[in-house]
């Protein structure tokens, strides 16, 4: 098949970790004999500096225009002024709404091989095998903000549209795997959650009676998160909740740098980005850990372009980088050897043939 993808390095470890992430797809278009073409454009600081625009018009044009959008990641010390008009981050959440990408959605998964990366003990990581379903262009992340003097607000709504498109979503995942959905809010302060959870109620009662729904307040799915990981299957949850669980989960599979993340819309395209930051610590280093990338251009080869073979194939691969003790240094054990970005990289795609 023929793909167009563009490509949205960003910041940081941001373009170190796209071009894994290009390798890795350039190598299943060989091996499959795929066409993909590849359109690189600005987003986030990179942008700023250049068009001092963090989401430039011949971004979204590309976008746009793509069956696919790979993106590095955005932000650093560089933009953080809290002053700035502008920030990085604007950039990535203008890029969310304008593709209408409302489903993010964030599978932890580990490989028995790190359980010692993480900092969870072995036993309560047996098992674990979640979806993190989050509503990613909704809630405070994208309500009126306000700021005088003496005061600042940010408005979390959510519209009942918005909150049943992202349970069906969740809903359909949770189908196809143990038909549980456990849905996340804070219903015991916030009006908010409350009308998410009546929606979420009515929404599986009348549309999918077989699925077994369960409420859990966000700061108990914290601490559940940490003690019974593996009791987890699908969540769903509004914006803010699902990036904070998230990275909390991330330690789950033994490095925030493990794990991918796809989000989708109403059509096939979608924009597929690692859950991690910019790390500007390590940025420019060549040590980052291009496997959550990787894992999101094997989302991107399963969901845009419904190749499913070339994205088990390429999840594979990694697994078996993995297997085969390769370890960036996030999730290499103590004065264990490790590998740089692209040696990582280079080990996943070798393993596809
Ligand atoms: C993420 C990130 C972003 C978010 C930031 C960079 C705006 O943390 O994708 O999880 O909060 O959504
Ligand atoms: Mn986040």
């Amino acid at each position: 098949m023929e793909a167009l993808i563009t490509v949205l390095p960003g910041d940081g470890i941001g373009p170190e970790v796209a071009s894994a992430g290009v390798k890795a797809l350039q190598r299943i278009a060989e091996v499959y004999g795929h066409t993909f073409e590849f359109s690189d454009q600005l987003i986030g600081g990179a942008a700023l500096d250049a068009v001092s625009d963090p989401f430039p018009p011949s971004t979204a044009a590309s976008c746009k225009e793509s069956d696919a959008i790979l993106l590095g990641a955005v932000g650093g010390p560089k933009w953080s002024d809290p002053n700035a008009p502008v920030r990085p981050e604007q950039g990535l959440l203008a890029l969310r709404a304008a593709l209408e990408v409302f489903a993010n959605i964030r599978p932890v998964q580990i490989f028995d091989e790190l359980a010692d990366a993480s900092p969870i003990k072995a036993d309560r990581l047996q098992g674990v095998d979640m979806i993190v379903v989050r509503e990613l262009t909704g809630g405070i992340y994208f309500g009126k903000k306000t700021r005088d003097a003496e005061s600042a607000s940010d408005l979390c709504i959510y519209h009942r549209y918005e909150v049943e498109r992202i349970v069906r979503v969740a809903a359909r995942l949770a189908r196809a795997r143990c038909g549980e959905l456990c849905s996340v809010d804070k219903a015991n302060v916030l009006e908010s959650s409350r009308f998410w959870r009546d929606i979420t109620i009515t929404t599986i009662a009348n549309e999918f009676p077989t699925i077994k729904l369960e409420h859990m307040l966000v700061d108990a799915a914290a601490m559940h998160l940490i003690n019974q990981p593996a009791a987890f299957d699908v969540i769903v949850t509004e914006n803010m909740f699902g990036d904070i669980l998230t990275d909390e989960a991330s330690m789950l599979a033994g490095s925030l740098g493990m794990l991918p993340s796809a989000s989708l819309g109403d059509t096939a395209r979608g924009l597929y980005e690692p859950i991690h930051g910019s790390a500007p610590d390590i940025a420019g280093k060549g040590i980052a850990n291009p496997c959550g990338m990787i894992a999101s251009a094997a989302l991107l080869l399963r969901h845009s372009l419904g190749l499913q073979e070339e994205a088990t194939a390429l999840e594979q691969a990694i697994h078996q980088a993995i297997a085969n003790g390769v370890r960036t240094a996030d999730i290499a054990e103590k004065n264990a050897p490790v590998v740089s970005t692209t040696e990582m990289a280079d080990a996943i795609i070798q393993r596809l043939h």
